[in-house]
């Protein structure tokens, strides 16, 4: 018998944003993760970036409906590497991988299962692919073969040739959706980090986080009474550690696992006088909460009928979908604590495990299925929460344990319970490439030495935090380290221009404050000139350059424009750091240390390596306890570094609401240039007539002296 094969198709493409391209296949669904994440593109952002044209892969993309669902096709080239799908932990780069993309806790293995699985991947040539669908998809990124490939593999015999390979060339990523249709979205560059702004501000630009957001916070155990928190935050001050929010963990509540939303009484009876005190001491309050409804909460009978047919832990689940139960849940987080002037939450267990969620047969009455509802729940509590918030004008962050494309806007961060070092600085890096923020928070250690190598890395990251949860340790807890930590932990406070300004990149220009080594120009991983990628013929499994090309580096990254940062952990005394093309000095010293190459470097413990760029400028700050409040100066320290002249555009608002949505923001203009005796001198522009000026007095530094 002859079985017609489906129609392969190629999709039309229509523009909807500057470089950014949509393609429609079948019919899709309403019910996506662009439309529950809600966000519309920062249109301003765009004009930023270099004109482009439809890429010319865009012809060769298909599409396929078959057996109920939409089989995608994206063609690859030989030397072509993949990045992003998602927050992976072990690996940089994609390609050759088989995912199944589904929200889930991390298990140890990269294979789609993750906090968020992003349908969204960048390519080494210079473009980007988004699949907007709320399913469980599968990922082949180039593995599958087809018969009928231009660029098929040739058949060799194992018997005999050694050049065998079990895994013979793919050139193409398939996609498997299992839906009569989707809506797919081509970003172009052409540069990869292009790429990944466009898709940052396609989902509406970077989150910008308040000022205080970007201090150090600390989250108390798990019964700490309200006493018990205050002198937690009395011992802080006391010992010079910076502390700006403190997380209290599930026994704020009066029952948790499933929550009550509502404040225990005995160890919290004042909550709100609780909450003010706190914050006159410049501390505010984040919430760990899951949103699995107790039996004993007062919404729980409302709650009943908008919740799904399957309980987790014996709570109900808010169909945070369906308009009412969403509705219900804000509500009841508005009167007991955003109301009360708490700064934020971290909801928890929003991720799977399997089975403490619910199961893919439960029932929501929104009639969304309990696999969309899986692939979105951490996209919904980031938008009813930030919700919440925006319509107080008060920015709030915090953290989630799941997310999903479009979520670049939502002012959270990613934790878990995994924790290896290592793998947590790949995430780092990967969570550049799908538009959503990680910590590699700090919880306990086995030495002084592991303390102190994570302590070093968790401030340069975009959450510095230590979650004392279980452990109970504080900052201080191994002696022999102590004053290092609080080294860093003020280096953090330090840093606080800078960070502030580099997230406002993130929001206005979409650039991610910490990302790959692979966005950054000039980079190569073998530390040589980068080979051209495109057009290029070259046989990956007889040039022995491309080993170089493939090796994948995921153990340094980039913070803000400037800094590279090659962290060491326990164990290590030294290590390689492949510096991209360009002078490069040391941060602590401003000494020379190469330029495109690969050096080996042996700081000593109490150091992190941090690398800065030619020119590079780095405003700090003195090192507060607490991030400057709305309108209080901060005298910065400008620090330079290397021989070139530098240009930095520093960015200045409230640091507290959202007014910068209506312009209430300043980009101040600092340069460094000589003088006729060719001597470093800086200048910063003044204050544009009114707007936010938050900057007191200014010391010039110039780092590396001749
Ligand atoms: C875990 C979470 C931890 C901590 C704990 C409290 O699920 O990942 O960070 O919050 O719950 O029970």
């Amino acid at each position: 018998m002859l079985v017609l094969s489906p129609l392969r198709a190629q999709i039309h493409w229509t523009l909807v944003e500057p470089g950014v391209w949509k393609g429609v296949v079948g019919t899709p669904e309403e019910y996506s993760l662009l439309s529950v994440s809600g966000k519309m593109p920062l249109k301003e952002g765009f004009t930023r970036l270099p004109v482009v044209t439809l890429p010319a892969l865009a012809d060769e993309i298909t599409a396929t409906l078959n057996d109920g669902k939409t089989y995608i096709t994206i063609p690859l080239q030989r030397q072509e590497q993949l990045y992003g799908f998602g927050l992976n932990f072990k690996t940089v780069h994609q390609r050759g991988r088989i995912l199944n993309l589904h929200v889930d806790h991390y298990g140890g293995k990269d294979d789609g299962r993750t906090h968020a699985p992003v349908p969204f991947y960048v390519s080494s040539c210079g473009y980007g692919i988004l699949i907007n669908s709320a399913r469980y998809l599968t990922v082949y990124a180039g593995s599958g073969s087809r018969k009928d490939s231009p660029d098929a593999p040739v058949a060799k015999d194992r018997n005999t040739d050694k050049t065998w390979s079990a895994n013979p060339y793919s050139d193409a990523v398939s996609v498997l959706v299992p839906a009569p249709g989707v809506e797919i979205y081509l970003f172009a560059g052409p540069q990869p980090m292009d790429v990944v702004r466009r898709y940052n501000l396609f989902c509406g630009g970077g989150t910008l986080p308040p000022r205080w957001g970007l201090g150090f916070t600390h989250r108390t155990p798990s019964l700490y009474t309200a006493d018990q928190v205050k002198q937690e935050a009395e011992e802080f001050e006391r010992r010079g550690y910076p502390l700006d929010f403190i997380g209290l963990e599930p026994g704020w509540q009066s029952k948790s696992y499933p929550c009550t939303f509502e404040w225990d009484k005995q160890r919290f009876p004042q909550p709100k006088a609780f909450v003010d005190e706190m914050k006159k001491r410049g501390i505010r309050i984040n919430l760990w909460t899951n949103p699995y409804v107790s039996p004993e909460s007062d919404i729980y009978e409302q709650m009943f009928p908008l919740s799904g047919s399957h309980t987790v832990w014996c709570g109900i689940v808010p169909d945070l979908a369906h308009e009412k139960g969403r509705r219900l849940w804000m509500d009841k987080l508005d009167k007991e604590h955003v109301g009360i002037g708490v700064s934020g939450y971290k909801v928890d267990e929003v991720d799977g495990y399997d089975r403490w969620l619910w199961p893919d047969v439960a029932i929501f009455p929104s009639g969304v299925s309990a696999e969309q509802m899986r692939q979105t729940y951490g996209l919904w509590v980031q938008r009813t929460t930030t919700d919440l918030y925006h319509q107080r004008n008060q920015r709030t962050y915090g953290l989630v344990r799941a997310s999903n494309a479009g979520a670049s806007a939502y002012p959270y961060v990613i934790y878990n319970d995994y924790y290896s070092h290592p793998d947590f600085i790949t995430a780092l890096i990967n969570s550049g490439f799908c538009g959503v923020l990680w910590t590699p928070e700090v919880r306990g250690s086995k030495t002084a030495e592991e303390w102190l190598r994570r302590f070093q890395t968790v401030v340069f990251s975009p959450m510095a935090m230590l979650n004392a949860w279980a452990s109970g340790t504080k900052p201080w807890s191994f002696p022999e380290v102590a004053e290092q930590v609080k080294e860093y932990a003020l280096l953090r406070m330090r840093m606080i221009p800078y960070w502030y300004t580099e997230f406002a990149r993130y929001h206005f220009d979409g650039i991610p404050p910490f990302r790959a080594m692979n966005l950054e120009a000039g980079f190569s991983p073998s530390g040589v000139e980068p080979v051209e990628l495109q057009n290029t013929n070259a046989n990956l499994e007889t040039n022995p350059y491309l080993e170089a090309v493939s090796k994948e580096i995921k153990d340094q990254y980039m913070a803000g424009e400037y800094l590279l940062i090659a962290p060491l952990f326990a164990g290590q005394t030294q290590r390689k750091v492949v510096l991209p093309k360009g002078n490069w000095y040391d941060f602590y010293t401003g000494k020379y240390v190469g330029n495109g190459e690969t050096i080996t470097v042996s700081p000593g413990l109490d150091r992190i390596p941090v690398f800065v760029k030619d020119g590079a400028i780095i405003p700090l700050m003195e090192p507060l306890l607490h991030a400057p409040t709305a309108g209080q100066k901060m005298n910065l320290e400008i620090r330079h570094y290397g021989k070139a002249d530098g240009f930095y555009r520093f960015y200045d608002d409230d640091g507290e609401t959202y007014d910068y949505e209506r312009g209430e923001y300043t980009w101040r203009d600092i340069r460094v240039t000589r003088d006729r005796k060719g001597r470093l001198k800086g200048s910063i522009s003044k204050a544009e007539r009114g707007k936010p000026d938050n900057i007191g007095t200014v010391n010039w530094r110039f780092m590396t002296q001749e």
